[in-house]
């Protein structure tokens, strides 16, 4: 039987672990040829082999895809390889949060690097070697469409406080796919993007088991404070984060012939709803006063209640748990028993 990505070349960049692994196995379970990348060898090793030993095939190209040269060594290892070039997913990525008085040079230079310029990068080395192969597909008459599918995060649709810096540029690779799927429809590429919320990987796993990424010779500690998870999850719809599996499947929706005239979008995965007004119950002891991140939301006081209310104009779930945090402690201050929040989505 003919499988959705028969012998597609999928370029698909952080695959060692989380999201980007997800997306190698899925579409290499539907044919398609992977270049696996990873920052970390033993990781990236162990995607291939796993791709490998399920019948598909897949190559490792080892590196930090922030290094000046590794755009042309990823693009050189699919063509030396398979001699083609058909899906790129710039998944690779990491947090390295702050408050922006706090937040270094270093931190910030570092979220732009992985997040921006290296998909900036590797686009810009993939562009001639699409465009000839695309002409060669012309020529020959057929009209092969290719596919790009960029990482963005609700962080960069909507903002999250401690996240300056992965905020922006998560919010600037929307604007790299609106502008290429412009410069690239002539090629027959689309270009998109999938903004995830909460998926549940090394980057979001509770921070009470001390987790840390070792990442460009730096130990960064990744996870979430476990009430902040708790509250974040309260406020999806589905009332939990996804799986990477999930999350990989949004990307392969993008990569499947059948999106074929889909291009220029950013497909939100938050499991959340239309906009709407979605007031309810906190259970304010889930929520302790130590759990407060020091990312100084302010909330807002609604005078003419008597209980204290917090409320976010925001869609991110990060948004949503901060303003719980907050409403749980006003609670707290007023020794009132049970505190609301009301959330307005717009
Ligand atoms: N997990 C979430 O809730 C979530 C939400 C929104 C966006 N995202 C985005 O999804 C993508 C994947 O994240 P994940 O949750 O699977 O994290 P993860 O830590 O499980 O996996 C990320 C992989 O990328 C690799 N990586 C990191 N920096 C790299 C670099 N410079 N070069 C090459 N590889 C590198 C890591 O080694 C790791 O194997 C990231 O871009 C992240 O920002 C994740």
């Amino acid at each position: 039987m003919t499988q959705k990505l028969d012998a597609k070349v999928a370029l698909i960049t952080g695959s060692g672990r989380g999201i980007g692994r997800a997306i190698a196995l899925k579409l290499a379970s539907e044919g398609a040829r992977i270049v696996v990348n990873d920052l970390d060898a033993e990781p990236a090793q162990e995607t291939v082999q796993a791709i490998r030993d399920a019948g598909g095939q897949a190559v490792a190209c080892i590196g930090s895809v922030a290094a000046p040269d590794f755009a042309d060594r990823f693009i050189a290892t699919a063509i030396d390889t398979y001699q083609g070039l058909d899906i790129i997913v710039n998944n690779a990525g990491y947090t390295w949060d702050n408050v922006i008085q706090k937040m270094s040079d270093e931190q910030w230079v570092a979220m732009l690097d992985v997040h921006l310029t290296a998909p900036f990068r590797i686009l810009r080395a993939a562009q001639p070697v699409i465009r000839r192969l695309s002409k060669a597909d012309t020529d020959a008459g057929h009209r092969v469409v290719r596919k790009v599918v960029n990482i963005s995060s609700v962080a960069g649709l909507f903002g999250n406080a401690g996240q300056a810096n992965y905020a922006t540029a998560k919010a600037g690779i929307v604007g790299m796919t609106q502008t290429l799927a412009k410069e690239w429809g002539r090629m027959n590429v689309t270009v998109n993007c999938v903004a995830f919320g909460f998926i549940q990987t090394r980057l979001t796993t509770s921070a009470a088991q001390h987790a840390t990424a070792h990442i460009d010779g730096r130990d960064i500690k990744v996870g979430i404070n476990p009430d902040l998870l708790a509250a974040m999850e309260r406020s999806i719809p589905l009332g939990r984060g996804g799986t990477p599996d999930e999350a990989a499947g949004a990307v392969y929706l993008l990569c499947i012939p059948e999106s074929d005239y889909v291009s220029g979008h950013t497909l939100l995965l938050w499991a959340a709803s239309a906009p709407s007004i979605k007031p309810f119950q906190l259970d304010a002891s889930a929520l302790s006063a130590s759990a407060m991140p020091s990312m100084n939301f302010q909330p807002l006081w609604c005078t003419r209640n008597p209980l204290p209310w917090a409320c976010t104009s925001q869609r991110s779930p990060w948004a949503w748990a901060s303003a719980a945090m907050n409403c749980a402690k006003l609670a707290a201050d007023r020794s009132t028993a049970s505190p609301r929040l009301a959330a307005i989505w717009w």
